[in-house]
């Protein structure tokens, strides 16, 4: 029994939802049946940022037709708290509220409106205490949910000291709301006994597990949590879908109703965190050709109330400070500050776009300042033989992708012609500016959180040979199960429709981690090939047997099994299998090796491999009114040896979008209250079909990863969103252009106000 080479897999196969995606019978939770007697849950929020609740009278809410039962923190039968690590984010807010819009009580009613409206009715009265909200004002209260974290190699302030040239700056990076098509929600039922079923659309269905049973006092088996698919996560329902999960069940328990909960658009963005907006410092010493000698950056991170993911997303940030650059004298250091604000959280990158983003400017700063092209100065800086260690220790293995890569995309973008071609074109446009960049991204895959490195996989064959598959993770359209039917369709030899994807599941397959990080199909598929080669050797044994070949002889092809010159099908094999008593189910499992990170020691390797990435970006804005518009955009991205081309590139084109929304047009503003006042589609623009620009071309690189990755493929879901930062650049070529030898200074998102306040300031030098 040989591998035959893979048929389905590195193909474009359509997503296995594509279809009822778009025609809308692909159901989510909301569209589920819900079982009779469903109660609706309602939100009673905190009126202020901070401060302690005096009285809380809930009897009008109460009073409102419909309603079946309010609850509040005292109700909570288990522990009042929804944190993934820390034990700081209750469930409902006790006496002290830590910022606005904070739940403090739960309405279950008969319908969703009849909760909403009674919702509104409770009275909550606050003695209120001034908020911290913004990095500024973190920065004097000095407080912060974690320790500083720093990495240091060599002796970066005399190396930046005795350089040539040296700059130092601030850099501003705005957050961005996740903007999931599909909001926050669960439905709960409750089962026989003390038995809990949640509906989650959450990217850790263990974690909602885990929560939901401590939340009621429960043991993880009384507790199944299953989510077939999300209407995209994008790190947000990776520790943040658990809240509303716990919500649920908590009222289901306590009603003994089935009880939903769906916030609304609004209460979305208010309630849940974001992306991580940053206040970078740096200081660097280079010399006369732009190469780097000595580089602080100081990380200043804005958390929130509580911890959440708080710790490996600025970590991430700091792992991602060098992105393709060696930096040889180095200390990158990191805050993480609270506030009396939402708990930021993961966002499709996990930080590491932050890291990016400061390495870019700083690398910008110092081509402007030199007068050198960008492109010069970052391919001076890459990694490369005998500079090739990380500021953490970890060798770049896999370098020499770097180079060639962007070579190949500087050749096929034309990047040195259009330079001279817009430099011209600035010449003649007094007001319209273009501006041009080219990019590079390196992106470490793993979890730097060690134990998250593994996954698990349940396969049956039944006995007509048909297949069901299970794994841990979680699908929120990137399309990850279809990639892992793909794997686990050609180890049997049969046609993809052959192998049923079923949802994820807790009682199915337990202790898994979060889909995130990239490396669902890295893990899961792994996983899911290893239960289903386990049961491949099994049937092939039978094979064997009944045709009295070696095992070695039989050949899994097409539907069908051969050995010598007799063939039978799939399905009739599984049948003999069954009548033998030979067993047709199994489990897969894998952890990624080599992962030896120790952040405590900060040592060690703490990604598997890096995929790789450029985009060239061209822009042009109008230095009147600070419009933008993004003109052309070329990529050429590294999926290694790609899973399925399909889907690869519909990751890069989406990534990028999302990317392009954070730095150029999604815009989060809190009030000195600690109020979001951007919540809603109206107050808050991501980026539609009008934004992508007429010239959107996404190439693969085709190599295969160095590592045995599945396939030799590469994870692609968050790299491609750092592929965006060219656009930005562009933009502060384009103006540039308005006092060339001046660093620009353009804050994320580079919205019309930035761009303005950016070509004041240059036109200012
Ligand atoms: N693509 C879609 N369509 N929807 C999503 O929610 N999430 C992104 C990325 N691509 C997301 C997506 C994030 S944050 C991650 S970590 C990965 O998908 C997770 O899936 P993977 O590990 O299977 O790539
Ligand atoms: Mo993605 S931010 O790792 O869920």
């Amino acid at each position: 029994m040989d591998d035959a080479p893979p048929v389905l897999v590195h193909q474009a196969i359509t997503h296995d939802s594509a279809i009822r995606h778009v025609t809308g019978a692909a159901p989510y939770i909301d569209d589920l049946p819900e079982p009779a007697g469903t109660l609706h849950l309602a939100l009673g929020l905190a009126p202020v940022a901070r401060g302690r609740i005096t009285t809380l009278d809930l009897e009008k809410v109460r009073n409102t037709p419909g309603v079946v039962a309010v609850f509040t923190s005292k109700d909570v039968p288990g522990r009042n708290d929804v944190s993934p690590s820390l034990g700081d984010e209750p469930m409902l807010a006790g006496d002290e509220i830590s910022f606005h819009s904070q739940p403090v009580f739960v309405v279950a009613a008969t319908t969703r409106r009849a909760a909403r409206i009674a919702a509104r009715l409770g009275a909550i009265e606050v003695e209120q205490e001034w908020a911290s909200v913004s990095i500024a004002d973190a920065l004097s209260t000095g407080e912060t949910v974690l320790p500083d974290y720093a990495f240091r190699r060599g002796h970066p302030e005399p190396a930046i000291d005795g350089a040539a040239r040296r700059l130092a700056g601030e850099i501003e990076i705005g957050g961005q709301e996740h903007f999931y098509l599909e909001g926050q929600i669960a439905l709960a039922v409750p089962g026989e006994g003390e038995a809990m079923f949640v509906h989650s659309s959450t990217q850790h269905p263990s974690e909602v597990q885990h929560i939901v049973a401590r939340v009621l006092g429960l043991a993880d088996h009384q507790v199944t949590i299953e989510c077939r698919r999300m209407g995209g996560g994008f790190g947000g329902k990776e520790s943040q879908a658990s809240h509303w999960a716990a919500l649920a069940a908590f009222a289901a328990r306590l009603t003994g109703k089935p009880c939903k909960l769906r916030l609304d658009r609004d209460e979305d963005f208010a309630l849940t965190g974001k992306r991580h907006d940053f206040l970078s410092r740096y200081r660097v010493g280079y010399d006369e050709r732009g190469l780097i000698e000595g580089i602080t950056f100081e990380h200043l991170a804005r958390c929130g109330y509580s911890a959440d993911l708080s710790l490996g997303v600025v970590d991430r940030t700091m792992f991602h400070s060098d992105n393709a650059y060696y930096l040889p004298h180095v200390e990158i250091g990191s805050k993480r500050l609270k506030t009396n604000t939402v708990s930021n959280t993961a966002f499709r990158g996990f930080g590491g776009p932050q890291g990016v983003l400061a390495i870019e400017q700083v690398i910008d700063a110092i081509a402007h300042e030199r007068g050198l092209d960008p492109l010069d100065v970052r391919k001076a800086n890459f990694y490369r033989d005998g500079s090739s260690v990380t500021p953490y220790g970890m060798e770049v293995f896999d370098r020499a992708t770097l180079l060639p890569l962007v070579e190949a995309l500087e050749a096929s973008s034309d990047y040195r012609a259009r330079r001279i071609a817009i430099a011209e074109h600035n010449a003649r446009s007094p007001i319209l500016k273009r501006g041009l960049a080219l990019t590079p991204v390196k992106f470490g895959i793993s979890f730097t959180l060690k134990h998250l490195n593994q996954a698990g996989a349940l396969v049956h064959v039944y006995s007509d040979g048909s297949v069901m598959l299970n794994h841990g993770g979680t699908e929120m359209g990137q399309g990850l199960y279809t990639k892992v039917a793909q794997i686990v369709a050609d180890e049997f030899g049969l046609p993809l429709e052959r192998v049923a994807i079923t949802a994820t599941r807790t009682d199915k397959v337990p202790n898994t981690g979060p889909t995130a990080a990239s490396s669902g199909s890295d893990l899961n598929g792994m996983a899911a090939r290893e239960a289903a080669r386990t049961i491949r050797l099994r049937m092939a044994e039978e094979a064997a047997r009944r045709l009295d070949v070696a095992v070695s002889a039989i050949r899994f092809e097409d539907g069908l099994v051969h050995g010598g010159d007799e063939t039978m099908t799939f399905a009739e094999l599984a049948r003999f299998c069954v009548l033998e008593r030979v067993s047709l189910s199994a489990t897969g499992y894998y952890r990624t090796p080599g992962i030896t990170w120790d952040r405590a020691e900060k040592t060690g390797r703490p990604f598997f491999y890096f995929a790789y990435g450029a985009a060239c970006s061209e822009v042009v804005i109008d230095t009147m009114t600070g419009e933008m518009k993004l003109l052309a955009v070329d990529i050429l991205h590294d999926c290694g040896a790609s899973l399925n081309p399909a889907l690869d590139i519909g990751q890069i084109e989406g990534g990028f979008v999302q990317g392009l929304g954070w730095l150029t047009t999604e815009e989060l503003v809190f009030d000195n209250e600690g109020r979001l006042r951007t919540h809603a589609p109206s107050t808050y623009k991501i980026p539609v079909a009008s934004d992508v620009p007429a010239h959107f071309h996404v190439e693969l690189w085709d190599e295969p990863n160095r590592e045995d990755a599945i396939y030799r493929s590469k994870a692609v879901g968050e790299p491609p969103v750092m592929l965006a930062i060219s656009a930005f650049m562009a933009i502060a070529d384009a103006i540039h252009a308005l006092a060339p030898g001046n660093p620009v200074q353009l804050r994320a998102p580079a919205t019309p106000e930035a761009i303005l306040d950016a070509i004041d300031r240059q036109r200012a030098k």
